[in-house]
């Protein structure tokens, strides 16, 4: 690594996910309790020049596509254009975790390059002009700003306040197939303007926020709404589940974001951990990844 500054970029899961409406800009407003896991990728920065360039390693850089159109170089670029005199410099970003898999990855980078900047600028991480760099990069950015558990409302730019809930063991796992976010929502079939209610979202009370016996019961009573359609599109997605949901030490088990990343939920990590290894058993070349979500 060369020397300069380093952040993190956590993987982000959504806990519960309800579509509220599709509007007539074709996006989809959502209802979503969003926390970050330890596991992550890492993006460090070297200032100097001007402009900015990207250099992907790691286990998935493979994944990831052209530099040119990574979210890193986007939202520097777009921060650049809001911050006279903001350093040009050299982005080095270690892929870990899976692309496009419901899990923020590319978004959490973009965050990280906008913290990175603010910090080598000398800016406030409440600058406005970082939300704004954040939100015109893309919908699940903002909440990857600051990453915490919290509400995420709208199409990710209504962020509620920080929640303190309890840290969960769990184990992230990825069928290896990648999931086009548009063709999941457009797969929806929701007329524009047209509103969906039911599925209420999970109320976290002050007692829930820090036990997680209590919390567990008030994912189980919400859901995915993207899970159908992500299924039928990818039915290994539904493979996973199963075999996650056929261990009894597994207390919750749903997929993230657009998929195809689905979570469990176990009482320890060493639960989590022991799922992970009888699931690589059995999807050896399956990415999975026991983690700590909160
Ligand atoms: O904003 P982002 O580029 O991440 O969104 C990717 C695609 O996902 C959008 O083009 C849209 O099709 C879909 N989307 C949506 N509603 C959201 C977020 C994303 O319909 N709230």
């Amino acid at each position: 690594m060369p020397p300069g500054l380093t952040a993190r970029a956590s993987a982000k899961v959504n806990l519960t996910l309800a579509v509220r409406a599709r509007r007539a800009d074709g996006y989809h407003d959502l209802e979503s309790l969003v926390v970050f896991a330890a596991a992550g990728d890492a993006l460090r920065f070297v200032p100097g020049g001007a402009g900015f360039s990207l250099v992907t390693r790691g286990r998935t850089a493979g994944e990831a596509g052209p530099v040119t159109d990574n979210l890193v170089l986007k939202a520097a670029r777009l921060l650049a254009e809001r911050v006279p005199g903001l350093p040009g410099g050299a982005f080095t970003l270690i892929k870990r975790l899976p692309v496009a898999a419901g899990l923020g990855g590319g978004s959490s980078d973009a965050a990280a390059a906008l913290r990175l900047l603010a910090n080598a600028a000398g800016l406030s991480l409440d600058d406005p002009r970082l939300m704004e760099a954040a939100r015109l990069t893309g919908s699940d950015v903002p909440v990857c700003l600051a990453p915490a558990a919290r509400f995420m409302r709208g199409t990710g730019h209504d962020l509620g306040p920080i929640l303190a809930l309890p840290r969960l063991p769990a184990l992230l796992v990825n069928p290896r197939v990648a999931v086009p976010t548009p063709a999941v929502f457009g797969g929806l079939g929701l007329a524009p303007g047209a509103t969906r209610g039911g599925d209420p979202a999970v109320v976290v009370e002050d007692g829930s926020r820090r036990d997680r016996r209590a919390l567990l019961p008030l994912l189980a009573a919400s859901r995915n709404d993207l899970e159908t359609r992500a299924l039928a599109l990818a039915p290994v997605i539904g493979e996973a589940l199963a075999l996650l949901r056929g261990d009894p030490a597994c207390r919750l088990a749903r997929m993230s974001g657009s998929g195809a990343t689905v979570f469990g939920l176990y009482d320890t990590c060493r639960a989590a951990a022991a799922a992970g290894k009888a699931i690589t058993a059995v999807r050896p070349h399956w990415w999975v990844k026991p983690t700590m979500l909160g």
